[in-house]
């Protein structure tokens, strides 16, 4: 833990006394911790108690891996797919290395009224894993960078103006944008770009911890790993709002699906 990040440390006798002080955590501290040990029955149980486990992933290093979930390569901040409004790891196998977490809201605040102004107005495409089940009909998502009211931020750092990345055959774009525009957009990337200076708040898990995390306002990152590293995390994306905010920002919004 940072001198500027603080973590919530979870009590609780039952799987529901703890989502409940984890889901009290995610509107202060924004991250919160549960201590354990953990099995995967028992971090399910917390999990599903706290909202909507919608997508559940084994993180390790596989050192031919060039995305950056399973790169020994540094990672750097981003926030994970935007109807998450908390992931979650729980921690298998341990290494010596610092999960990093920033304060988008902080990063925020720190920029020029204008540079704020116009971030506001910049759309990014979500490329994450679509979960199609609970959204058969929206299969290309686009969402705010951040929105203020209640403030959320969304930022993949690959993204890049469409007209610079046409040719990419992924597309991981904002929305075409103004000068000022693109201009917060750089402002904004140059402080955050090194986790391990950056970082708000920096954790080393053991096993059988497991950490919750606000995604609409903590991005996440981590340094390099060693390409033989045993690592091991089992990630969950939550949503435990309702979906509300899934409606908010993308069946109220224009998909960019004729450009992508
Ligand atoms: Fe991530």
């Amino acid at each position: 833990v940072t001198a500027r990040g603080t973590i919530a440390e979870i009590e609780g006798r039952s799987a529901a006394a703890k989502a409940r002080a984890i889901a009290a955590a995610m509107r202060t501290t924004g991250v919160a911790i549960v201590r354990g040990p953990l099995d995967r029955p028992a971090y399910f149980a917390i999990a599903s108690a706290l909202g909507r486990i919608f997508h559940e992933a084994s993180i390790y290093v596989d050192p031919t891996a060039s995305y950056y979930v399973r790169s020994p390569g540094p990672v750097p901040f981003h926030t994970d797919h935007v109807r998450a409004n908390v992931v979650s790891w729980l921690c298998e196998v341990p290494e010596a290395a610092d999960n990093c977490y920033l304060d988008a809201t902080r990063v925020f605040a720190e920029l020029t009224a204008a540079q704020r102004t116009a971030l506001q107005k910049v759309h990014a495409y979500c490329p994450y894993p679509r979960q199609s089940r609970l959204d058969p009909d929206r299969p290309v998502l686009t969402t705010p960078i951040v929105s203020a009211k209640p403030a959320r931020f969304f930022w993949v750092p690959l993204a890049r103006p469409a007209d610079e990345i046409a040719d990419l055959p992924t597309p991981c774009i904002h929305a075409p944008t103004t000068a000022g525009g693109r201009a917060a957009i750089a402002a904004f990337r140059a402080r955050i770009e090194v986790p391990a200076e950056a970082a708000d708040v920096r954790v080393r898990l053991a096993a059988g911890e497991a950490i919750f995390v606000d995604n609409n306002r903590f991005m996440h990152g981590r340094g390099a790993l060693p390409p033989t590293s045993p690592r091991r995390l089992y990630r969950f994306w939550i949503n435990t709002d309702g979906w509300a905010s899934a409606e908010r920002h993308h069946v109220r919004e224009p998909a960019l699906d004729a450009r992508v």
